[in-house]
């Protein structure tokens, strides 16, 4: 059965490597009959999470600051799986994904028990060198205790500039990855 993907992509560049790989993820998922919505958080308002504990009254808008995160709640809502892509910064994601990220809070706040909803998720990553080390640990935690699970990771390393990634075999992994899920 086709699914619904989200993609969360963190990096500044359209072009880069990290939007390479949700390109070739994308091309993958879409010719196995899946659905893929991605979201250039860069081109988008989102602000930090204020944490105020006052989310959660309004399924369709959950969070209480009301900006860009309003197109993202409905996609991610529908969603069976979620994919996290960003270029490595500083030895963990960008900051564009960790502002979106945290916003998903809001989601949980709609259950009495903060429980996220039941996701499936997969990682795209690209880096100057190979230090993922801290954002695996990072993404290794989130599985076991918002109880999402998963289905493949994708981390280039030795790209820095746009265009490096041409000809990595990464891309095809990505393309693999998105090719799988039905
Ligand atoms: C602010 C900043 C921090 C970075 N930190 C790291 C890092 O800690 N480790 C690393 O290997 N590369 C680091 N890089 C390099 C990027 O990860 C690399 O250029 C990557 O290919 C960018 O992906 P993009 O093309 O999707 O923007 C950094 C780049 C920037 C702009």
């Amino acid at each position: 059965m086709s699914k619904k993907i989200i993609v969360l992509n963190g990096s500044p560049r359209k072009k880069g490597n990290t939007s390479a790989l949700v390109k070739a993820f994308t091309e993958g998922a879409g010719s196995a009959g899946n659905s893929v919505t991605e979201f250039f958080l860069d081109d988008m308002n989102i602000r930090g999470c204020k944490g105020c504990f006052g989310g959660g009254k309004n399924p369709d808008s959950p969070c209480a600051q009301k900006d860009d995160m309003d197109k993202i709640y409905p996609v991610y809502k529908e969603a069976d799986i979620v994919v996290l892509a960003t270029p490595l910064y500083y030895w963990t994601m960008s900051g564009q994904l960790k502002c979106a990220f945290d916003r998903l809070f809001a989601v949980a706040e709609c259950d009495p028990n903060y429980r996220n909803p039941k996701k499936e998720c997969a990682l795209l990553m690209a880096a100057e060198g190979n230090g993922f080390e801290e954002t695996l640990y990072w993404y290794d935690r989130l599985e076991k205790h918002i109880g999402w699970k998963s289905i493949g990771k994708v981390l280039c390393g030795d790209v820095m500039a746009v265009g490096d990634i041409e000809g990595k075999k990464e891309l095809k992994e990505a393309y693999e990855l998105g090719r799988s899920i039905n």
